[in-house]
């Protein structure tokens, strides 16, 4: 005999068993979620879960003193007996009784709005840690930005089902002491309220389902509607889109989706509607039913008319307070689904992290960083873009990298970085190998200004202190960074001088030209002070001139320090100590610009060709 799989165990299961376990299994999230509220407000917590204790028994509280006052006074009517002595104090207690409702009630709505404040700020602070704390490559996986997406929209919205757990607690106390009152004098009615409520349970836990599969199917749509959005009404695609014409081809495209997803909503919408009505009148049936029962034993004598009196609130309140139990425990497990996305999002691990006994990267570097037999495939492609790479970075170098687009520069980078690990081959440092040093702390050695180089929309001293966020108040060190950089004399130019806010995000903002923006990204590596620093072509749009004499600048400040230029420009790059020409995942050539012209090879009659353009 064999043994099956949990999975093929459950697919034995005819479809809506399977659909039920998925639910139930989601439930298992519910623990883990009220231990982050719980983490976000302890306190608030407790309190709304006093308040909501002590508001579900005061229904069945007040149908018993109604009891006594109905009783009472019949029997004076009727009999001829006198009031109780207490009768006024019990009238007032039934005041007093109504009274802590309303108040406990408030006091529920106020814990509600600080539990939602608190938690919100809880699980968006966490979504932020746990996504920066991710890998690269998870950025350029689409199944995760769905993930990311569902997880931070769903994070907020997941308030609501803690709010819906309150109430259920709060409903459940209720249905149960209003029950046990009716069961007490009738457990048929108690009966059959039940049986007619349970459809409307079943039927709302199924379209809570539907509408989860709908709306995770709708993901990659509604992140595409998103897209579109953001860029029909964003700076920087405000030129190409005049200019092209492209503004109805973009409103349309996002209207066609958006139609699309809606009407699936709204066809999903109505059957509940239509089917949630049926079974809403069931429920109602059996409410007048019972109802009338009591009225029956009541007239043929059996009930009292105080009885009658609280048979009917406890009947009535039962009917409201099961219905909304089964509705809000259909609609918890129908949230607990988009929980799972929220909890698997928190479970995606980074790949790239630090040893547990780490090293720190040494101070000062002695022999400086060596590639060995490196190749490289991004995740997901077969495609080498490096091929058995073979190289040094010595201390006090500056090495130049050059090489047409796609030749993969940048990727040369992105290893050397870690933000991405070798398919084969290693990367050392100083003789060891770099997974072996602490990540943060490789990260500070090395000062990196990419091609696609952040504008931040920050104010200038702001803007550059992203370099070395601990030196954002150290004016002086960031003014020289922008001397290095070559900003300064931009920045002195601007009304607010180091407290101009740059970009037009924000009032009051100016916007620089690419050259100018580069120069600011370039004052953040500056500052870095890192032992290993990287222009990655962050230079693209200055004019031939001006590449010159930042790359110039660069090479003197970077004198006897490791460096490492990116360059397609080759008459900017002649001053490095080596330059490496990368060609098809190799390097074809390398040495100093006269030995490489001297050869006469591929670097030679760029160079050649490139130098004539220019004259
Ligand atoms: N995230 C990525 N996923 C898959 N392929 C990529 C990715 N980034 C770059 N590539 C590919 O790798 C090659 C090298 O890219 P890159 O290192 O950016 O080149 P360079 O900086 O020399 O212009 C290119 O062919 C590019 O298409
Ligand atoms: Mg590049």
């Amino acid at each position: 005999m064999s043994m099956s799989t949990p999975q093929e165990h459950l697919a034995s299961h005819p479809e809506w068993l399977n659909d039920w376990l998925t639910r139930i299994k989601a439930l298992k999230n519910l623990p883990s979620l009220f231990g982050m509220v719980w983490a976000a407000a302890p306190l608030v917590l407790f309190s709304s879960l006093v308040c909501r204790l002590l508001a579900a028994l005061i229904p069945l509280a007040i149908l018993i003193v109604t009891r006594v006052i109905i009783d009472s006074i019949y029997h004076l009517t009727s009999n001829h007996t006198p009031l109780p002595a207490a009768f006024w104090w019990i009238v007032s207690l039934e005041f007093a009784l109504a009274s802590l409702a309303m108040i406990a009630s408030r006091l529920i709505d106020f814990c509600d709005g600080r539990l939602a404040d608190k938690f919100t700020c809880y699980i968006n602070v966490r979504i932020m840690e746990h996504a920066a704390s991710l890998d690269l490559v998870s950025y350029e996986d689409p199944r995760f930005y769905d993930k990311l997406e569902r997880a931070r929209v769903q994070g907020t919205d997941r308030i609501g089902m803690i709010q819906a757990t309150g109430r259920l607690v709060q409903e459940f106390i209720t249905t149960v002491s209003l029950a046990a009152s009716i069961f007490i004098f009738s457990p048929w009615i108690l009966f059959t309220l039940i049986l007619c409520t349970l459809p409307t349970f079943l039927n709302e836990t199924h379209f809570a389902f539907l509408g989860y599969a709908l709306n995770s199917q709708q993901t990659a749509s509604r992140r595409e509607m998103e897209y579109f959005r953001v860029l029909g009404g964003s700076k920087e695609s405000a030129k190409e889109l005049r200019l092209f014409g492209l503004g109805s081809f973009l409103v349309d495209r996002y209207r066609a989706l958006s139609h699309d997803v809606h009407e699936q909503t709204f066809a999903l919408a109505r059957r509940r509607l239509i089917i949630g009505l049926l079974f809403a009148l069931l429920g109602t049936l059996g409410y007048y039913g019972s109802y009338a029962f009591a009225i029956h034993e009541t007239v043929i004598g059996v009930l009292s008319l105080g009885t009658l009196t609280l048979l009917a609130g406890a009947i009535a309140g039962a009917n409201t307070n099961m219905q909304a139990v089964l509705g809000t425990f259909s609609s918890i497990a129908g949230q607990a689904l988009f929980l799972t996305d929220l909890m698997e999002f928190f479970s995606v691990k980074p790949k790239v992290f630090s040893k547990p006994d780490a090293m720190l990267v040494p101070r000062p570097i002695r022999r400086g960083f060596e590639f060995k037999n490196v190749s490289f495939s991004y995740p997901g492609s077969s495609k080498l873009i490096l091929d058995n790479i073979n190289f040094t970075l010595e201390t006090g170098e500056r090495i130049a990298l050059v090489g047409k687009n796609g030749q993969g520069k940048t990727t040369i980078v992105k290893l050397l970085t870690r933000l991405y690990e070798p398919t084969s081959g290693q990367i050392l440092l100083d003789g060891i190998d770099i997974r072996d040093y602490n990540l943060q702390d490789l990260w500070k050695e090395i000062g990196v200004i990419f091609q696609d180089f952040m504008r931040y929309e920050l104010p200038c001293s702001e803007n550059i202190a992203m370099g070395r966020i601990e030196e954002r108040k150290n004016s002086s060190r960031i003014h020289a960074a922008a001397q290095k950089s070559l900003a300064d004399e931009i920045i002195q130019g601007l009304p607010n001088h180091y407290n101009q806010r740059l970009g037009c995000r924000f009032e009051g903002g100016v916007d620089l030209s690419g050259g100018e923006w580069q120069k600011i990204a370039l004052a953040r590596a500056y500052l870095r002070d890192s032992q290993l620093l990287i222009l990655d072509e962050p230079t693209a749009s200055l004019d031939a001139r001006s590449e010159h004499e930042v790359f110039e600048r660069f090479s003197e400040l970077t004198e006897g320090k490791m460096a490492l230029l990116i360059s397609h420009r080759l008459s900017t790059v002649r001053m490095a100590d080596r330059i490496f020409v990368l060609e098809n995942g190799k390097i074809a050539e390398q040495g100093p610009h006269e030995q490489l012209i001297k050869i006469g090879g591929g670097y030679a009659k760029m160079f050649e060709l490139q130098a004539a353009s220019y004259r």
